[in-house]
């Protein structure tokens, strides 16, 4: 992630881009000047005049652009992605992924998943506080903490000259030193076990599959060197390999389906091919050395000559570690990290449930080797209910998780939501009575999410509890002013108490927030005709 530069004109060749998106019957454009980068969505009537204009000066750049680039927007102390994402292939400005199902706007909040992975971690709080205007040019990427752990010991004792060689007999009571040789004062990923190292490297890609922090946790917990299992458990679905022939999986679930692999006993990992230091200038003579690190040149059964005469020459990953064709903004796998021998075959059946621990449909990915995997039933809960939207076969899974969380764990704020919002679909006078209690439940334990205090709010009002119904969802807008329901519930509830003028301000308010809300427009104009 990068601050953005206002002067990067590139990117807005003439100074001003517009987009226009049929489907949606909106407009966006991006407007550069001397200081500032913007961008717009608006609407226009029939009559070409605009019916709302919503504006917001981008402040960073996620990609290094290769694919292409997502920015993020400041409001209030939250991050959102903007409407707009530039490709580079072909170069134009586009609706970012995911921005074509509905009216997004500026509301898509960036969380701190998102920034973990995107940016290092001294920059991580600034950034996640978009407090950077005073800092302009400083450089918010991937740092080198991200993969060498905290630097501070290390700089104290190279500092103190503290020798090197005899740390190494040191070892620190409590701590896991992971670390085999060397400067222990930091993390040289080289002189880890490989499974550790691929760890670090993990900690950011294997991006599409589910990730949930064990409980308590939060992403920047994790340490270079440590297992990542004790800050965040990954998942994969243990079926999505029907997909794969088509979509490989992620990088590492796919290498470790490798004969490479598996035959060299865990060997191979991340950085078996890849040092993060050097962006190879020849690939294929590159990915050749390493590969003949573990083979010989004649183990290949393809003649030398028929190798030599494609371009380019011999580059053996490019036989055997086939691509896909489009590059697009997203977190899906380009090179299929599985070597293979011929490249239209199949994965074995069941190739992702070896990459891990099964736990019904889900493979936990990165279990520890040779330790008992333990995944908390909440951990478990947590991952499917990520997964359930996308994936409604998984359903069955999600309640059965629900209910042995519920045993489990009665008095934890998210298991109490799920339940409530497990009810809240029988739209039941029983199964009401029941949400509002789990509802109740999981806000008394102070659950962050807006829509569980909407959700009560909602339920609150159709059983007649007009009252208390506003309390809660005025409490709820003022933990996040940033979830539109809240404001239509909240006008709702006014009404129903006859009061009329706030019902109003309420809707006003929606559309200061939201502007893009064409069905809270109309409501308004509605409620303003003289009656
Ligand atoms: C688990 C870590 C992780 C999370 C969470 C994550 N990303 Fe990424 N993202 C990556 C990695 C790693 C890549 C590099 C792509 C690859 O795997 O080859 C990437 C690539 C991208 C790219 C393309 C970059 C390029 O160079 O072309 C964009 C844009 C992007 N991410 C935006 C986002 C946004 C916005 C969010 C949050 C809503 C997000 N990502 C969340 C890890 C993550
Ligand atoms: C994406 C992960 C990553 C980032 C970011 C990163 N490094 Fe590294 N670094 C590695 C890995 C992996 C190695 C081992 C490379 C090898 O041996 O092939 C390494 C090796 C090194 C070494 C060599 C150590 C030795 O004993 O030879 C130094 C020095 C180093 N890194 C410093 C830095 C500095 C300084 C930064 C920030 C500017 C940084 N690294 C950022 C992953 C990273
Ligand atoms: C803190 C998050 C993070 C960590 C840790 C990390 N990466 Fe990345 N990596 C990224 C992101 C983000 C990108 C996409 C490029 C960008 O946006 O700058 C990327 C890109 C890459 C690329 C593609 C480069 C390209 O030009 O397309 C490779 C290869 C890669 N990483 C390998 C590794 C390896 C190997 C490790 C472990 C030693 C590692 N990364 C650790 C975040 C990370
Ligand atoms: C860490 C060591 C290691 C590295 C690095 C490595 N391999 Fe392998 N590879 C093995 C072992 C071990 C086997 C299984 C025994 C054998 O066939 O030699 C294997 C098997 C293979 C096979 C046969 C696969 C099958 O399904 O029968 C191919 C093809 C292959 N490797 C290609 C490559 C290519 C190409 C690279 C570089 C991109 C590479 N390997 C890097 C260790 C490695
Ligand atoms: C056997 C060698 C090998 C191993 C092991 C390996 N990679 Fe790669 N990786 C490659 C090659 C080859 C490419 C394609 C590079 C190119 O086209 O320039 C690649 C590309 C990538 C890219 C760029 C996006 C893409 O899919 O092309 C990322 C990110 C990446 N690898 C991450 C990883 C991670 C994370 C691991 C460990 C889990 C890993 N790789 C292990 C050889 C390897
Ligand atoms: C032009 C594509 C191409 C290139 C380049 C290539 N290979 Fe192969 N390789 C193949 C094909 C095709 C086969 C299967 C041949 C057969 O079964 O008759 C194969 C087979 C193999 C096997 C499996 C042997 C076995 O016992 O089944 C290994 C290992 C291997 N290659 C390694 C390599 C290495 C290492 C390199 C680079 C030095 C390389 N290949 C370069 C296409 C290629």
């Amino acid at each position: 992630m990068s601050l953005v530069n206002p002067r990067d004109t590139l990117l807005v060749a003439g100074g001003s881009v517009t987009v226009q998106n049929q489907k949606l019957h909106r407009w966006f454009n991006v407007l550069a000047n001397e200081t500032d980068i913007s961008q717009s969505e608006f609407e226009l009537d029939t009559n070409g005049r605009e019916i709302f204009r919503d504006t917001h000066s981008l402040m960073y750049a996620i990609g290094s652009g290769h694919a292409g680039r997502t920015y993020l927007v400041r409001r209030g102390n939250s991050l959102f992605e903007a409407p707009l994402s530039y490709y580079s292939t072909p170069a134009k400005w586009d609706l970012s992924p995911g921005y074509e199902s509905g009216e997004v706007g500026f509301s898509r909040r960036v969380d701190e998943a998102c920034l973990t992975c995107h940016t290092g971690r001294v920059q991580l709080v600034l950034a996640s506080e978009g407090n950077s205007s005073e800092q302009n040019g400083a450089d918010f990427s991937v740092s080198c903490e991200n993969c060498h752990g905290p630097g501070q010991q290390h700089v104290k004792e190279r500092s103190a000259g503290i020798p090197i060689l005899n740390r190494l007999r040191r070892a620190q009571p409590g701590v896991r030193s992971v670390q085999e040789s060397g400067d222990t004062s930091i993390v040289n990923p080289r002189r880890l076990q490989e499974w550790l190292a691929d760890n670090i490297c993990m900690s950011c890609h294997e991006a599409s599959s589910t990730r949930v922090l064990r409980p308590g946790k939060s992403f920047s917990d994790f340490r270079p060197g440590l297992p990542l299992d004790e800050t965040a458990v990954i998942f994969a679905i243990r079926s999505s390999q029907e997909a794969s022939r088509s979509m490989p999986l992620q990088h590492y679930t796919s290498m470790v389906a490798s004969q490479c692999y598996q035959a060299s006993r865990g060997k191979l990992g991340c950085l078996s091919c890849h040092d993060p230091h050097s962006e190879p200038v020849d690939p294929a003579s590159y990915f050749r050395q390493k590969c003949l690190a573990c083979h010989a040149d004649a183990d290949c059964r393809l003649s030398l000559e028929v190798r030599q005469a494609r371009v380019p020459a011999n580059d053996c990953a490019g036989c055997h570690m086939p691509k896909r064709g489009l590059r697009e903004i997203s977190h899906s796998t380009l090179t299929d990290h599985r070597i293979v021998v011929r490249s239209d075959e199949p994965y074995p059946a069941d190739a992702i449930a070896q990459s891990g621990t099964v736990f019904g449909s889900l493979v936990h990915v990165n279990a520890i080797p040779g330790q008992p995997d333990q995944v908390p039933a909440v951990t478990l809960l947590e991952a499917y209910s990520a997964l359930v939207p996308e994936n409604p076969s998984l359903e069955g899974d999600y309640n059965l998780a629900l209910d042995r969380a519920a045993t489990t764990n009665p008095n934890s704020a998210s298991v109490l939501s799920k339940l409530g919002w497990r009810c809240y679909k029988h739209d039941t006078p029983d199964a009401r009575i029941r949400a509002i209690a789990y509802f109740q439940g999981s806000i008394a334990r102070d659950s962050k999410s807006a829509a569980d205090y909407s959700a009560l709010g909602d339920l609150l009002l159709k059983s007649g509890r007009s009252e208390e119904a506003l309390v809660v969802l005025r409490k709820g807008i003022a933990l996040d002013q940033y979830y539109p329901r809240s404001y239509k519930l909240l006008a709702l509830c006014y009404i129903a108490l006859g009061q009329y003028k706030e019902a109003l301000d309420a809707m006003r308010q929606a559309l200061d927030v939201f502007p893009e809300d064409s069905s809270m427009r109309n409501l308004l104009r509605r409620a303003q005709l003289p009656q």
